[in-house]
């Protein structure tokens, strides 16, 4: 008998659930097979039951955001304007200071990527969604073929950390893989998996089964990235490659310029330990993330909590007062997120009330029909009150901004909208280089081919006219 089939190690199990009233967790172990009794219980063991019963306990206990909404002003930031007329630093002292730290290789990339594409009826990895325009590349080709440009314009490797999910994983390996990993070399992208976290009933606060041998379990949200980058390694590599800072950036965007030398240029210039990329908002409920400044530092009030009245409160000139909208692209300094680490448990978890499918006390599985659990889950953006000199950097946002989000037929992000707003961006380059675009012909520039506009504008192939659908990318 091997000792997964001891009444002892059933005994040892439910020591650990009874306390917690979570001994419903073994109601099928008798029908288990060695295989799945070792895999529910590594699953139980990795939980800890006291910390989920303190969420479910706060979870009752909601956040006052009226009143933190009432506290808050705007953000410190570095508006577009402040930029024309010089500010604190100029554009060009900025783009300076990026330049030389990504030539001095202290430069890494942090992708998200472990969102699937549910949402767009598409049941895979968002990453792998076929989205260039006439390329049909997909949104992780895109950033690594960007991460590769930047190496090659500035002669130092950009390593990438590319976060997936447990459901995620396995199928992007598999499609870098297929792909090459896009030329990107061995040792400039390392892969690593976030946590999860058990889903528990809304009313009771028991965990649910998946199925016999297997908990509910979430992705632990893009805040579990810092303890993910640590327990896979990845913090290791950092600090081996001499990587002092990560430009961060959610892997539904395909317009982020990314490694973008001007935004880490007021990063370092400021000496801010989180540095956020901002657009400003088209109207007071954008559905974005709010940066406001509270108590001297930085946080994020997600739009869903904004109160209207404050998020319609407009300054004399009829912009909004809380205008900085955030796009989800964030500098962070190496340093603080060793300092993070040490600190995790500062940043809180957010519950959310979801339909979760999960089995009876019959073993038959239920699909509910309205939100039946509670998930649990951390922001990155938590960690921005934490953060010495925090700063908000104002971009335009058709340069910046147009995530994969929804489903045809929605009003913005869908994929319609995004191919729309990249050829737009890649025609407006073009133009400004001198090649004329015929009307309504969709162009598409791979990164490269160029980065940028001043990439564009480098290029002395540049085609002098272009009348039917071209993808620009270097064959060789
Ligand atoms: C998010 C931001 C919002 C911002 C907007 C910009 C949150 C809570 N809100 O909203 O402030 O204005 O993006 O586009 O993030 N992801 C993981 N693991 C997780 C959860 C998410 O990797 O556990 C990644 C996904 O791949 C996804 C991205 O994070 O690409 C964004 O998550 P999503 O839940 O889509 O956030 P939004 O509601 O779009």
């Amino acid at each position: 008998m091997n000792r997964w089939q001891t009444p002892l190690h059933r005994d040892e199990l439910a020591a650990r659930l009874i306390p917690h009233g979570q001994e419903h967790l073994l109601r099928f172990w008798e029908k288990l097979n060695d295989a799945s009794r070792l895999k529910l219980a590594s699953q139980i063991r990795a939980i800890d039951f006291g910390r989920i019963a303190d969420l479910f306990g706060q979870a009752a206990v909601t956040q006052d955001w009226v009143e933190l909404a009432r506290r808050a002003a705007p953000p410190p930031a570095i508006r577009l304007a402040d930029r024309q007329i010089g500010g604190l630093f100029t554009a060009d002292e900025a783009r300076e200071r990026g330049v030389s730290a990504l030539r001095a290789g202290e430069i890494g990339v942090l992708l998200t990527a472990g969102g699937q594409g549910s949402r767009l009826g598409f049941d895979h990895a968002k990453g792998t969604y076929p989205i260039g325009p006439v390329s049909g590349a997909s949104l992780l080709q895109i950033h690594l073929e960007k991460a590769l440009a930047a190496t090659r314009r500035y002669g130092a490797a950009v390593p990438v950390y590319m976060m997936t999910s447990p459901i995620t994983h396995e199928e992007q390996v598999a499609f870098l893989d297929e792909q090459d990993r896009f030329h990107v070399p061995e040792d400039d992208l390392v892969v690593f998996c976030q946590g999860t976290m058990p889903a528990v009933d809304a009313a009771t606060g028991k965990l649910l089964l998946a199925e016999k041998d297997q908990l509910f379990l979430s992705p632990d949200g893009h805040g579990g990235t810092v303890a993910a980058l640590a327990n896979s390694g990845a913090m290791d590599h950092m600090h081996r490659r001499g990587i002092k800072h990560l430009f961060y950036l959610q892997v539904d965007n395909p317009l982020v310029p990314i490694c973008d030398a001007e935004f880490i240029g007021y990063h370092l210039l400021a000496n801010s330990e989180l540095t956020s990329m901002a657009v400003v908002k088209q109207g007071p409920r954008d559905k974005v993330g709010n940066f406001v400044s509270l108590d001297g530092r930085v946080h994020v009030i997600e739009y869903s909590d904004f109160p209207d009245d404050w998020a319609e409160q407009r300054n004399p000139d009829g912009s909004l007062t809380f205008w900085a909208g955030s796009i989800a692209v964030h500098a962070f300094a190496v340093a603080f997120l060793d300092r993070a680490l040490a600190h995790q448990d500062t940043l809180p978890f957010h519950v959310a009330r979801k339909k979760v499918p999960h089995l009876d006390e019959s073993g038959r599985r239920i699909e509910p029909t309205k939100p039946n659990a509670l998930k649990f889950e951390r922001f990155i953006f938590d960690l921005l009150p934490h953060a010495e000199n925090a700063l908000v950097v104002e971009y335009t946002e058709q340069d910046v901004f147009a995530p994969l989000k929804n489903a045809p037929g929605a009003e913005r992000d869908t994929a319609e909208y995004v191919r729309q707003l990249m050829v737009d961006q890649h025609r407006r380059w073009l133009t400004a280089a001198g090649t004329r675009v015929a009307d309504g012909v969709a162009v598409e520039i791979s990164p490269l081919w160029a980065l940028d506009g001043a990439g564009v504008a480098a290029r002395t192939d540049r085609p002098v006219e272009i009348d039917a659908p071209t993808y620009l990318r270097d064959t060789g």
